[in-house]
């Protein structure tokens, strides 16, 4: 059973009179353990793609089913129990608290899950070393460059060990040694803890670590709909 499959999906977001078609009939299939790169222009649809992934927002038509359960059954609740539990998320405009320190905004996701406020912060130390944030963990996010902001938003992500992350162009905003980093931190979860892994990018830098490509243009997965 693959973990995301979609088929025919398409999204319209309504702006007043207009109508935007941001996906336009797209059959996806992505099992477990795939690492997975969402490739392809401005608005061609990959932010609108991320968040039907992580069932944040839903398609207009077509059938979504996620580990098997068509999203269209899935309660409010249920759907914030699958995230919570499963998906950790990079979002593209980070989505960080102001008012919490780096370290804090890492802790979050775990003491909303009830871990013990020295725990949390015992993993949240851990995955800020791992982006290279040690000596900035004390910092909020005003004070802190886009980059290091981005990496903040990493560790958060992975905090939960999450067995799905959903990141929104990842590395944006990094130096070609950040980003680097980043991708081999996230390759290394992917092969070590089995992590899941489905980014966007247009970044070329990255392209030639990842093991498949999805290709989306103007709505339309153009290239690597299918697993080969
Ligand atoms: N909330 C929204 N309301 C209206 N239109 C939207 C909304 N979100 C996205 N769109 C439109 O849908 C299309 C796809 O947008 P989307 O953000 O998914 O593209 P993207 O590939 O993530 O682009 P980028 O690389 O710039 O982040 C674009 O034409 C965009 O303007
Ligand atoms: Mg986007």
């Amino acid at each position: 059973m693959a973990l995301i499959d979609m088929k025919n999906i398409t999204k319209d977001y309504h702006l007043g009179e207009t109508v935007v078609h941001a996906l336009r009939g797209v059959d996806l299939q992505i099992d477990k353990k795939e690492f997975v790169a969402i490739w392809g222009p401005s608005g061609s649809g990959k932010t609108t793609l991320l968040n039907l992934i992580g069932a944040i927002d839903e398609p207009t038509t077509g059938e979504l089913a996620i580990a098997g359960k068509d999203v269209r059954t899935l309660s409010d609740n249920q759907k914030s129990a699958h995230r919570n539990e499963q998906i950790g998320f990079v979002f593209q405009g980070f989505n960080l608290v102001p008012v919490l320190s780096a370290l804090e905004n890492v802790m979050l996701p775990l003491q909303i899950k009830g871990a013990s406020t020295a725990e949390a912060r015992k993993q949240a130390l851990g995955r800020l070393e791992e982006v290279g944030l040690s000596d900035l963990i004390h910092n909020r996010p005003a004070k802190m460059s886009g980059g290091q902001q981005q990496r903040v938003s990493i560790a958060r992500a992975l905090v939960n060990d999450p067995s799905l992350v959903i990141a929104d162009e990842p590395t944006a905003n990094l130096d070609s040694e950040t980003a680097h980093m980043i991708i081999d931190l996230m390759r290394e979860l992917n092969q070590k803890d089995h992590t899941t892994f489905i980014f966007s990018t247009h970044d070329q830098r990255l392209l030639d670590r990842v093991k498949r490509l999805v290709r989306l243009e103007d709505g339309k997965i153009v290239n690597g709909g299918q697993k080969q």
